[in-house]
């Protein structure tokens, strides 16, 4: 399937995700019989359209906040709408996750709206049954037009509880409204309603701050509802105390028992994870996980191997097939989205100097994924002969038409991609841990039958060695970023920088 981010009429204030129609396409992206085309086209080679839902909350120029604007009540309780506090203070104390409160003012009334994101993105009262209602047939009319995928934007806050209580001193506010209770029965009632039962359509949720005990409710065969899920954790091991905006070395261990646990977890409870390294939020994984300046294709390939092997569904984000890296800006005003612009002005606030601010911008900002694609190296990377909203900057080496005659990053995706259509061990066997204590090989043992693949990676541009079981030594090799076609031979396997390796073994008693 191919998820495409939100292309319906939007101020753009969040790239699309402040949708203002949910029924139409943005004419900056193209016409409805553009759409129709692409899915059928798509469809005619065997693949899905996945659309990107954004249902916890509309763009304040939508339709329904403007009628509620106008006074008509009907509209008002389609949002979360409360007085002030007994103190004039705003409703709660929680924080909007672009920065200040998450609290507006709803026109020139006295009451306020609530926005968990940005300010022109208002929170749609879940607890309205009409409100449910009229998502569904949004999610039935994209249906209808053939579409049967669906990626679900933030959708374990919808379950905020009615009194919307403010978080206890030390308590983090985003307890308050995540994963609430009634989010599952919510989901389940949307996919009666609209996207079906398992099969019918694939769904994956974007879970944020969530636990493994909830996304294994969601994405549960029976109790859930929903294919499969996105949780951060392994992509916050770059933070300090839990902060988006630091900068500090990734933590190994960290992320190797995070890929674990949710791999085990998952597995044990009936769960499904959705596994990536990148997407329109993150910046590259490339840049943060490894080194693409000295070692481009290792970088990616070795990356790309640790996730497309595991037990889950992978997910590519554009660009990373051909190794595309975070641009090289040098100024502040190189940077679009609202969620750096308002982050770099309040550490700056804080009294963080502006030159050390920019680095943190410059390593974390979601605009780092969001350059144009890069199909080749003559201007703008050959995306456009406009003028593109971010500016490439090493797209003279890494492009598609450079991949495409002599490169090895798109080579090896399409590698891992179709091994997992012709090796069923890989969809779907079972996972185990290995060696969970060495400090720069990330690996696990996959099993189903008779099989078993040992996938190892060292995630450092130093060599390392790690021991391995004796049945791996005279395995086959399924997939090398070294182009090995021998196995070790010896049970200490040697690991050159970044390098990847899945072996694969059969045991002839159960053959
Ligand atoms: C999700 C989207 C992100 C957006 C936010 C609010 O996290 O992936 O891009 O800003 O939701 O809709």
């Amino acid at each position: 399937m191919v998820w495409f981010n939100p292309f319906f009429p939007s101020p753009q204030r969040d790239n699309g995700y402040d949708v203002s129609d949910y029924y139409g396409i943005d004419p900056a992206m193209g016409t409805m019989a553009d759409l129709e085309e692409l899915v059928a086209a798509l469809d005619s080679k065997g693949i899905g359209v996945m659309l990107d839902m954004v249902l916890n909350h509309t763009s304040t120029e939508h339709e329904w906040f403007q009628r509620a604007l106008a006074g008509e009540r009907d509209y008002q309780d389609y949002y979360y709408l409360r007085p002030a506090a007994p103190d004039g203070g705003l409703p709660n104390n929680w924080v909007s996750k672009f920065g200040g409160p998450a609290w507006e003012r709803f026109g020139n009334t006295d009451q306020y709206y609530l926005h968990l994101y940005d300010r022109t993105q208002a929170d749609l009262n879940w607890h309205n049954p009409r409100v449910r209602e009229e998502l569904a047939a949004v999610v039935r009319f994209w249906r209808d037009k053939g579409v049967r995928g669906f990626r679900f934007d933030v959708i374990n806050v919808i379950g905020k509880p009615w009194e919307l209580p403010s978080a206890p001193s030390g308590v983090d506010d985003r307890t308050m409204y995540t994963d609430g209770e009634s989010v599952v029965g919510y989901l389940r009632e949307l996919a009666a309603a609209s996207y079906g039962a398992a099969g019918e359509s694939i769904t994956v949720g974007e879970m944020s701050s969530t636990s493994i005990e909830r996304c294994i409710a969601y994405s549960h065969p029976q109790l859930g509802a929903l294919s499969m899920v996105f949780n951060f954790h392994h992509l916050k091991v770059d933070y300090v105390d839990g902060r988006k905006w630091t900068k500090t070395p990734f933590d190994f261990l960290e992320l190797k028992r995070l890929l674990t646990d949710w791999s085990l977890q998952m597995q044990v409870g009936g769960g499904w994870n959705a596994w990536f390294w990148n997407n329109h939020d993150q910046p590259r994984a490339v840049d943060r996980f490894a080194d693409p300046l000295r070692y481009p294709a290792e970088s990616a390939t070795m990356l790309a191997t640790a996730i497309h092997l595991l037990r889950g569904t992978p997910y590519v984000y554009m660009g990373e097939e051909i190794g595309m890296t975070d641009p090289r800006y040098s100024a502040i005003d190189e940077y679009v989205d609202v969620e750096a612009i308002n982050a770099y002005a309040e550490l700056v606030r804080s009294g963080v100097g502006p030159a050390e601010a920019f680095d943190i911008v410059r390593s974390k900002a979601r605009d780092n994924a969001r350059t144009p694609m890069q199909w080749d190296a003559g201007p703008n990377a050959g995306f456009s002969s406009g003028t593109p909203w971010l500016r490439p900057t090493n797209h003279e080496s890494v492009n598609v038409a450079a991949e495409e005659s002599a490169g090895r990053i798109l080579p090896y995706y399409r590698h891992l991609i179709r091994l997992r259509k012709t090796h069923p061990i890989i969809a779907e066997g079972q996972v185990e841990s290995f060696a969970l204590e060495h400090p720069q090989v990330f690996g696990y043992i996959r099993r189903l039958g008779g099989e078993s693949l040992l996938v190892l990676t060292n995630f450092y541009g130093d060599p390392t060695a790690v021991d391995i079981l004796p049945e791996f030594i005279t395995g086959s090799v399924l997939i090398s970023n070294y182009g090995r076609s021998r196995a070790p031979l010896t049970s200490r396997c040697q690991l050159r920088p970044y390098e990847a390796l899945a072996i694969l073994t059969t045991s002839h008693e159960e053959i």
